[in-house]
């Protein structure tokens, strides 16, 4: 079993997000501090991004395409998505910790969804899930939230959506696109969810929903005008393999690094330079007079 932190001494919780934004003398709203998102999928990259002051910690589903080597984010199963929660969650004691529930995991019935978001709260440790999709997914969203459980919306590119969209390209774009999404954007909003992902959408439309909604929208490829920003860890550190979105900065060249440190390794040790014998164990002195010494090749 995984248990949140508690509340105090810094850690975000679901009303710190929501009270980033608040509504100004005018009535528009306004976003105190930008809210910083970033994904993890394991220990050691929580702890360093948690550490380091990320208020969201999202172990999205891009974990199938970025770690475990899937063509999409379509085959990612529940277990997977608490397996992984679970590591994340033993990493971050500051950071909110979201869940994205996996294609097919809410695409059956409200309370079979609601049974796997109730895991990745139990079992994972999340404080809260991520769902895709805008109008339809209103009466799910509501009966989590009903359900205790905080959920993040994300419209726009979905990319559980893939086959429906026929790609992963910006959406919004023409005037009814646009309309709906905003649409879809405030049925979420409606439902109760605390927050909401824009993803690749015009900047101009995001501002504009941004504008429109009191709940915080966390934008990637969504432009600056977003309350918050999300990346996907493997695009921001570097160590993503294949093709980048052009939204996608790279914060650091782990994969340059890591491609270099192995060589450096694989050269050490065919030449006998790793380990050093300052990196090795050593007998007792007295049973070391007793060895022979190994012959020297
Ligand atoms: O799965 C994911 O990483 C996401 C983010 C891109 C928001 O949904």
């Amino acid at each position: 079993m995984s248990v949140a932190p508690l509340a105090g001494n810094g850690k975000i919780t679901v009303p710190d997000i929501l009270s980033r934004k608040t509504r100004s003398l005018d009535g528009s709203f306004v976003t105190k501090q930008k809210i910083t998102s970033l994904t993890a999928y394991d220990y050691p990259t929580a702890r360093l991004l948690d550490e380091a002051g990320v208020d969201i910690l999202l172990v999205g589903d891009s974990l199938g395409m970025v770690v475990l080597g899937y063509d999409s984010t379509l085959p990612v199963t529940i277990e997977e998505t608490v397996h992984h929660t679970r590591a994340v969650r033993r990493g971050t004691k500051r950071a909110l910790l979201v869940a994205d529930m996996p294609y097919g995991s809410f695409h059956v019935s409200v309370e079979e969804s609601i049974r796997n978001a109730v895991r990745l709260v139990k079992e994972g440790g999340a404080e809260a899930v991520k769902i895709e999709g805008g109008e339809r997914r209103l009466e799910l969203i509501a009966r989590l939230v009903e359900a205790e459980i905080p959920v993040m919306g994300h419209v726009g590119l979905t990319p559980q959506s893939v086959n429906a969209l026929g790609g992963f390209c910006v959406q919004g774009r023409t005037s009814d696109a646009a309309r709906q999404l905003e649409r879809d954007a405030r049925a979420v909003e409606n439902a109760g969810a605390f927050c909401i992902v824009l993803e690749s959408v015009p900047r101009e439309l995001a501002a504009q929903i941004t504008q429109k909604l009191h709940i915080p929208t966390i934008g990637i490829g969504a432009g600056p005008d977003c309350d918050g920003q999300v990346l996907v860890f493997h695009d921001f550190a570097g160590l993503t393999l294949g093709h980048m979105p052009k939204f996608a900065r790279k914060y650091a060249n782990l994969a340059v690094e890591i491609s270099r440190a192995a060589g450096d390794y694989c050269d050490d040790v065919r030449a006998g330079r790793f380990p050093t014998d300052a990196e090795s164990y050593h007998l007792p002195v007295e049973r070391h007079e007793r060895t022979p010494a190994p012959e020297r090749s």
